[in-house]
């Protein structure tokens, strides 16, 4: 599936690993669909990229109706959609002895639900097309545990396993399924979290060896720009330095 003209939507592209694929996926001639809560945010890529095929969308992934819409747009706009990428996510970093209830609740709200909202808002229609490329974002946290990553790693580890499923369940349909695992990625992730000092340590790291968000775009493109016959199911993507 070569990526001009396709139709692509994007969750979670006002910012980083997001912003950084609709910019690349529009550029090689894509129509993509982005959203996020930060509608301001989605205008200014459109703005900065006039000639380009893109469509704004507010949508809240925790909120299956939000998803339903931008789906239903996409499908009244297009009359298909090829890929979906579910790619919003938080990453609250925070001990279980901490007992930030509300983190964790945000956590599995946003980074599981959020993709089984965009699973089940997609699936239908691209059953009836008999193909279509579903995209998760999960991170190497979704093969390994360290301390105070321990509800960020359930949250990805749960992404891979239903990325495992949706792939079992649904390749014999023809669609594709795709987790792609990046480590550190300079983005604005790491500001939101709320512990101040895990924030100014994490800041730290990921300032020194952190991935610039396009390499990431990169390997989105790559999974994209394949043959109908052949499905990429996992790529993970690590700065040189990362020992874990
Ligand atoms: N940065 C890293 O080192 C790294 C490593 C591995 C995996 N990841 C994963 O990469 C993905 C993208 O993160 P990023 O690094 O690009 O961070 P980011 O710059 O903070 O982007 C996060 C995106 O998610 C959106 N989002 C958050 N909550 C949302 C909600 N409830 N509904 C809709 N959108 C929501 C944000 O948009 P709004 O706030 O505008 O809604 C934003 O566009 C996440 O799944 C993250 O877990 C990141």
């Amino acid at each position: 599936m070569i990526v001009k003209d396709k139709v692509v939507i994007i969750t979670g592209a006002s910012s980083g690993i997001g912003k950084a694929t609709a910019e690349l996926l529009a550029k090689k001639g894509a129509k993509v669909v982005l959203a996020a809560r930060r509608l301001d945010r989605l205008e200014a890529i459109k703005n900065a990229f006039p000639a380009a095929n893109i469509s704004t969308i507010r949508a809240d992934v925790t909120n299956f109706e939000d998803l339903q819409t931008v789906v239903d747009y996409a499908v009244d706009k297009f009359g298909r959609i090829d890929v979906m990428f579910n790619n919003a996510g938080i990453m609250p970093v925070n001990s279980l002895a901490s007992g930030q209830r509300q983190e964790w609740q945000a956590t599995m709200d946003v980074n599981v639900m959020g993709v089984l909202n965009g699973i089940a808002a997609i699936l239908p229609i691209m059953e009836k097309q008999g193909a279509g490329h579903i995209i998760t974002t999960g991170s190497v946290n979704s093969r390994r545990v360290v301390p105070r990553w321990t509800v960020y790693s359930a949250s990805k580890y749960a992404v891979r396993a239903i990325m495992e499923g949706l792939r079992t369940e649904e390749t014999s349909k023809g669609i594709k399924a795709t987790l792609i695992c990046p480590g550190s990625v300079h983005t604005e992730l790491y500001k939101s979290i709320s512990d101040p000092a895990a924030r100014k340590a994490e800041i730290a790291t990921e300032e020194k060896i952190g991935l610039d968000p396009q390499l990431i775009a990169r390997a989105v493109m790559n999974a994209i720009d394949t043959p109908a016959d052949e499905d990429i199911n996992e790529i993970i993507v690590r700065p040189v330095g990362a020992p874990v």
